[in-house]
């Protein structure tokens, strides 16, 4: 039976392969072979947006010039945004249950890198809240949430979700946190949502731009779209941005144990940088 490649031509392949070159030489971003067909189904509705024959147009304008929208578009489409509340509840558990207790009484700076449309960045504040209540937490706690997608930051500060993202999310915590504004759709409360500030950040870019450590850093489902060596460049650059006695959380599913890092595995997905 023959492959469907979705590209018939070979200028169409060539300028595929320096597609995604820019995609990783700009973003870390890493499509292996395998995952071809998705990078093309993803390119070509770029291509639709913009109105454009091909890959050999995409990429003489994406190359050749420096829109930033079509740049922004680009990054937006090759990547993966999917994310929901409460993911994982294993490491949250951890969190709630150890490294919120342990953390020192200061002002807290907790920094969600690739928190896509922010349920994960609004789970956290969440989680505080139901530890210290939301006037302590707003007093003691500053949450940031970054991303390298424009549109997924632009959703995040709008805290506006379809239930789907709300599935894993306990009743009680929706009833209390958020507000029903139409049809399966849900509107995160504004004390809340102004515990949390949002940013663009492209985690290739390091030394990362920041004036004090986080005590907290959570980066979740996002170094497995990398390459080793960005993997091993972007763990040590959390590092250097982390307070000494600090944690790192990843998803149980990514681990550190050959990136040759600094960090101290404590338990799966929990990581400290030893004070
Ligand atoms: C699968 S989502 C993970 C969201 C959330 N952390 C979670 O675990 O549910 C991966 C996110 O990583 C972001 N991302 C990919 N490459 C990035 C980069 N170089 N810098 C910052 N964010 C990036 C994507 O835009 C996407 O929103």
């Amino acid at each position: 039976m023959p492959v469907f490649t979705g590209l018939t031509r070979p200028d169409d392949e060539t300028s595929l392969q320096r597609i995604k070159a820019w995609l990783h030489e700009r973003a870390g971003i890493f499509y292996e072979e395998k995952k071809k067909e998705l990078l093309i189904n993803r390119l070509q509705r770029v291509c639709d947006r913009f109105g454009y024959s091909g890959f050999p147009e995409l990429e003489s304008h994406l190359l050749g010039s420096q829109s930033s929208e079509l740049q922004s578009a680009v990054i937006h489409a090759a990547t993966t945004n999917h994310t929901y509340f409460f993911r994982e509840p294993q490491v949250l558990n951890y969190f709630a249950r150890h490294i919120v207790p342990s953390l020192p009484n200061e002002k807290l700076r907790l920094w969600n890198a690739a928190a896509s449309t922010g349920d994960e960045t609004y789970t956290l504040a969440m989680i505080l809240c139901e530890q210290w209540g939301i006037g302590e937490t707003a007093a003691k706690v500053s949450i940031l949430g970054t991303d390298i997608s424009a549109p997924v930051i632009a959703q995040a500060e709008s805290g506006i979700y379809t239930f789907n993202h709300l599935e894993h999310t306990p009743p009680s915590l929706i009833e209390r946190y958020f507000q029903p504004t139409g049809i399966e759709q849900y509107r995160i409360r504004d004390e809340i949502r102004h515990l949390c500030l949002f940013r663009r950040l492209n985690l290739k870019l390091s030394p990362y731009p920041f004036r004090r450590l986080f005590h907290v850093v959570f980066c979740r489902n996002v170094l497995y779209y990398f390459d080793k060596p960005h993997q091993i460049s972007t763990v040590q650059a959390l590092y250097e941005v982390t307070e000494p006695g600090g944690w790192l959380v990843t998803s149980v599913t990514e681990s550190l144990r050959d990136l040759n890092s600094p960090w101290t595995p404590v338990t799966s997905g929990i990581y400290r940088k030893m004070a």
